[in-house]
């Protein structure tokens, strides 16, 4: 079976091609983009898991090796970042990384938010509220996040509005088709925020606060220490990762609901139901629809031989969709028990930050319907935005 990944039609709403390739083709090799992709649950989530399979396969073979070109150096300051982080790290180095950070980002210390997280919902809600209409992600999905990772690291308040702008330019070259000018404003954007994250380490070390970037410039284990380029590539990592997808799964979230009213009504006149539906939620509208792997090895799976270099794409929004692990997997319900979604990964690099997310968005989605019950959809369907591994929408207007 074709399909291309591109395609505005695909883009916008995936889930009907993955029903199809699910059947026809569930291992694909799509040529343009050299990629194998997976789309089953079985195959996603044992994939995941499988070490034969990494995020980087740098720590194995050089590039030079891999008889590639040498990594141009226009865009250093953007692979550096990559360079350093956990998240394009396998172990030993990624295991090293990872438990230095888990030390400071404790679930003690997300929990300790709580009230924060509740305060910066009510004030965004208050500042729209006598307008009695609002987009979700401009006015709500977008700030709640990035405000919460911004005062959990430790950004100054008059400093936090440059956040989102840097990460938006960083994580567009996640997107399967970024283009040369995208590249150029994610190197402008690694150098600038990691000037940025220097000068504010640097300060932190002389002048400890009760913020994490202190505790990450101060953490130690077994005399171990993070080195200055891995600390900002964390600290980038977290900022990007901390609100990127949150920011979705709000939009996307509400959306769904908008289209089920039966299910809107129900967690409405029961929020106790909120946990299975924010993991519902995160199913059924998956907000990072795809994630590659590096063949590390020379492999056999399922009847097909793999070789090292050769890369894979596994579809999350199609594994989550597969009918063979959900129960009526393309319908919508907030009620559902059964629900080992995979949206945020599996193995060593499952979602450092799920406790965070889980938390913001169950104060986001309380906070929302309580207050505004009779929330509507106000104009015309709203339009998803044209990119595929980070689905969401342009804008979500409602009144209320
Ligand atoms: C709904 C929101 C979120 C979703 C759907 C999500 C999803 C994911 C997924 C799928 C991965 C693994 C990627 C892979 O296997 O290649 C991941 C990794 C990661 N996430 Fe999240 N995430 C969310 C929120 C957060 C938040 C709030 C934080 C932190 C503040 C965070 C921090 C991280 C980090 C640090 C990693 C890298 C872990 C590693 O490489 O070991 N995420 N996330």
């Amino acid at each position: 079976m074709q399909f291309d990944p591109l395609s505005l039609d695909f883009q916008l709403n995936p889930y009907p091609y993955y029903d199809q390739l699910r059947q026809a083709s569930p291992i694909l090799y799509h040529q343009d983009w050299d990629l194998w992709f997976f789309t089953t649950f079985d195959d996603v989530n044992t994939l995941l898991r499988d070490r034969r399979l990494g995020r980087t396969m740098d720590h194995i073979i050089s590039r030079e090796e891999r008889g590639l070109p040498p990594p141009s150096p226009e865009y250093a300051p953007f692979r550096k970042l990559g360079e350093h982080s956990m998240f394009d790290k396998e172990p030993p180095d990624h295991t090293r990384l990872r438990s230095l950070v888990h030390k400071v980002f404790t679930p003690r210390r997300v929990e300790n938010l709580r009230q924060q997280i509740q305060q910066i919902a009510n004030d965004l809600l208050d500042k729209v509220q006598p307008n009695g209409e609002m987009d979700i992600l401009e006015d709500f999905s977008t700030p709640l996040p990035v405000t919460v990772i911004g005062e959990l690291l430790g950004v100054p308040p008059e400093d936090r509005h440059l956040l989102r702008p840097w990460s938006q330019d960083i994580v567009a070259m996640y997107e399967l088709n970024h283009t040369p000018e995208q590249a150029q404003r994610a190197v402008k954007a690694a150098i600038d925020f990691s000037d940025y994250l220097r000068q504010l380490a640097n300060n932190r070390r002389q002048h400890p606060q009760d913020d994490l970037i202190t505790a990450l410039a101060l953490v130690e284990e077994a005399g171990d220490q993070l080195s200055e380029d891995e600390l900002i590539s964390t600290c980038v990592l977290l900022l990007n990762a901390g609100h990127e997808a949150t920011v979705n799964v709000v939009g996307n979230g509400l959306l769904a609901l908008f289209h089920h009213p039966e299910q809107f009504a129900l967690l409405k006149s029961n929020p106790q139901l909120i946990k299975t539906a924010i993991e519902e939620l995160m199913r059924y509208d998956t907000p990072l629809q795809l994630f590659r792997r590096w063949v590390l090895e020379d492999m056999e799976y399922k009847g097909h031989h793999f070789k090292q270099g050769m890369q894979f794409g596994l579809m999350f929004g199609a594994a989550n969709r597969d009918p063979a692990r959900f129960v009526n997997a393309n319908s919508l319900d907030i009620t559902r028990e059964d629900n080992p979604h995979i949206s945020f990964g599996g193995g060593v690099h499952y979602c450092l930050g799920a406790p965070l997310a889980r938390l913001e968005l169950e104060i986001a989605f309380e906070t929302l319907l309580r207050r505004m019950p009779n929330m509507q959809l106000k104009g015309g369907e709203p339009e998803f935005r044209p990119t595929y591994v980070i689905r969401g929408l342009k804008a979500l207007p409602v009144t209320f």
